[in-house]
């Protein structure tokens, strides 16, 4: 019996985690009562089960989505800010051509601000993310509407962000830019050092950033 216990019993960090497991195995252990001391071993092994599942699923949600890397993207060091997905949508546009694919365009609160009300160029700590995803046909709406005419966002393709800090970027007027793809930064300096070089071409009164705010 005392071999079975032994064995049986959930790690002690698991049992720590989760207090309800602890008095039920306490409970279990501390039967005094020798037909219920008979169970032991297959309730113990249904505990230990049971705990190990609820450790396994916590793990197994925890890497779901995708982690932010801690390597930022080259010369700038921009990293994807957390959070990002919950932001709020500036706007939205489609890329024909190469890309092909949808965009949304979020803003963190500073950016919003500036974005809503026009007042360029944007503050220190603003930042504007770029979210694509490969654009395509809907066979399932489209069975719906009888014809071809819906198409929606597939697989993301990339996030692209770019960072206001006018003491960190002062040689691409305050914008850091970084690109990202599945939660990994992109590593090459040709893509991240075309970034500015593009949108420098739009003039400073509109600060470097194409995408207005749609109501
Ligand atoms: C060849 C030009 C070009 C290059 C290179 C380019 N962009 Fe853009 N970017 C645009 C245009 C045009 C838009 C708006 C329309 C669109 O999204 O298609 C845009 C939109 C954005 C937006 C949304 C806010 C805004 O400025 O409108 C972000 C963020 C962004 N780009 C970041 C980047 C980053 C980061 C890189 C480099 C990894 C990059 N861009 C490279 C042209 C470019």
């Amino acid at each position: 019996m005392v071999f079975y216990r032994h064995r049986m019993l959930p790690l002690q960090a698991d049992l720590d985690n989760y207090p309800a497991l602890y008095r039920l195995n306490h409970e279990l252990f501390s039967c005094k009562r020798s037909r219920k001391m008979r169970k032991l071993p297959i309730l113990s092994v249904a505990v230990g089960v049971v705990g190990l599942l609820i450790v396994l699923f916590s793990v197994a949600k925890d890497n779901s989505e995708p982690i932010p890397t801690a390597q930022g993207s080259p010369g700038f060091g921009v990293t994807l800010p957390t959070g990002y997905r919950e932001w709020q949508v500036i706007s939205v546009a489609h890329e024909a051509g190469n890309n092909n694919d949808i965009r949304a365009i979020l803003g963190n609160d500073i950016a919003m601000k500036a974005i809503r009300d026009a007042t360029f160029p944007f503050p220190d700590g603003a930042i504007i993310v770029r979210l694509a995803y490969e654009y395509i046909s809907s066979a399932r709406n489209n069975a719906i509407f009888g014809r071809d005419q819906s198409f929606i966002a597939g697989n993301p393709t990339n996030v692209q962000v770019s960072v206001k800090d006018s003491k960190r970027f002062t040689s691409t007027a305050g914008w850091g830019y970084g690109q990202f793809e599945s939660g990994k930064v992109n590593t090459s300096e040709k893509v991240t050092n075309s970034c500015f070089a593009c949108h420098a071409k739009l003039p400073a009164s509109e600060d470097f950033v194409f995408t207005k705010y749609s109501n």
